[in-house]
């Protein structure tokens, strides 16, 4: 390998009591279809890009749209600097969502989308708790980040339960929140 070429992450394959966690490929392409082009969803994403930084209208409209999103994570997991798992639940085979980073390093952020009639089960809790022993596995040092607008609750009650706490430090309307 040249200097300077990135390194390709190792998305490795988790599992927990409910999930399987696993790297985020076109096989999710329906699941991520019908997250994307879900109104709940999508209510506290931000803008949404494909890799080469074009806006991708939200919800999603077509699968084609919610496509450009798996490419962008595994072109992300392929340069080295983030990645998403699928959430799939281990009882039906069933995608249910996607967690993972949007960076890794000295700073690692994590970010999470579920499908709405998977809410209030705690499967975000459960996926996120292996999220966040995956990464500390792999960087001990690392300060976990989540950004969350102060009106998704639902995102701040997770986010909460997993450790982290309020900085009071805003990013586009979104506040970062630290663990430890
Ligand atoms: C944020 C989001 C991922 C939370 O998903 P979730 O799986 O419902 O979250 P949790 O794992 O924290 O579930 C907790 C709820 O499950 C309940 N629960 C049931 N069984 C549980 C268990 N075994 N363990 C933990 N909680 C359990 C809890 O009591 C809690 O209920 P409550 O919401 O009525 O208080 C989901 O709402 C979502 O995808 N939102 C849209 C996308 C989004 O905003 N992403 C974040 C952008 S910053």
């Amino acid at each position: 390998m040249t200097e300077g070429e990135p390194t390709p992450l190792l998305v490795e394959d988790i599992q927990t009591e409910r999930l399987t966690l696993t790297a985020l490929s076109l096989s999710h392409s329906a699941g991520m279809y019908r997250l994307w082009s879900h109104p709940d969803v999508v209510r506290y994403s931000g803008k949404v890009t494909d890799y080469d930084r074009t806006e991708i209208a939200m919800p999603a409209s077509a699968p084609a749209e919610s496509d450009k999103i798996i490419d962008f994570w595994r072109r992300a997991a392929a340069d080295g600097w983030g990645f998403r798992w699928a959430v799939v639940e281990r009882a039906s085979n069933a995608f249910v969502g996607h967690i993972g980073f949007n960076s890794l390093g000295a700073n690692s952020e994590i970010a999470y989308h579920l499908s709405p009639d998977h809410w209030g089960k705690g499967i975000m809790s459960e996926a996120g708790r292996a999220a966040i022993d995956w990464v500390l596995i792999n960087n001990p040092d690392t300060v976990l980040e989540a950004f969350i607008e102060d009106a998704n609750a639902g995102s701040i009650a997770l986010i909460t339960r997993l450790g982290f706490k309020a900085t009071g430090t805003f990013n586009e309307g979104a506040q970062c929140y630290r663990r430890p």
